[in-house]
């Protein structure tokens, strides 16, 4: 009997643990995505509006652009576009000087997240 009680509350230690700690990882996602539409908004909006791309019209941000035409994409979609949005190519400016690590991870988040959504 002590063996069984101590089994159920060895349980309920893990239900409890993995509770605390989800609930914080999922608030800190959500507010990472908000802040990524800001930084979006002010910073991407001009030229990728809705995903879409105003200079260069087939590449844009939805996921069939994203895995024909960023580097790594299909292996590695968040670091792939970090790394785009870090160096720029061409017309597409760099934004390593102007946006924080924090904000590059925040803005390429939401952008993968409308990609899998299709925008
Ligand atoms: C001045 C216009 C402009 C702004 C502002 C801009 N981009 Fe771009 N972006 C481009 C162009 C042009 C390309 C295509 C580059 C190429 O492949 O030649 C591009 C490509 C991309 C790609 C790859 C798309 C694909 O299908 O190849 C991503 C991801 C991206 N931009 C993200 C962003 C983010 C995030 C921001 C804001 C932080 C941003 N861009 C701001 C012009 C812009």
């Amino acid at each position: 009997m002590a063996r069984v009680s101590g089994l159920i509350l060895t349980l309920l230690l893990i239900v409890g643990a993995t509770g605390l700690l989800s609930s914080p990882a999922m608030a800190v996602d959500g507010a990472a995505l908000e802040r990524g539409e800001q930084i979006f908004n002010s910073n991407c909006a001009a030229c990728h509006m809705g995903g879409g791309n105003v200079i260069r019209a087939n590449r844009t941000l939805k996921i069939s652009d994203l895995n024909n035409h960023v580097e790594a994409y299909t292996s590695t979609p968040l670091e792939a576009l970090e790394h785009e949005i870090e160096d720029g190519l061409n017309a597409m400016p760099g934004y390593a000087d102007k946006l924080t690590e924090e904000e590059i991870v925040a803005v390429a988040t939401y952008i993968e997240q409308r990609a899998e959504l299709g925008w």
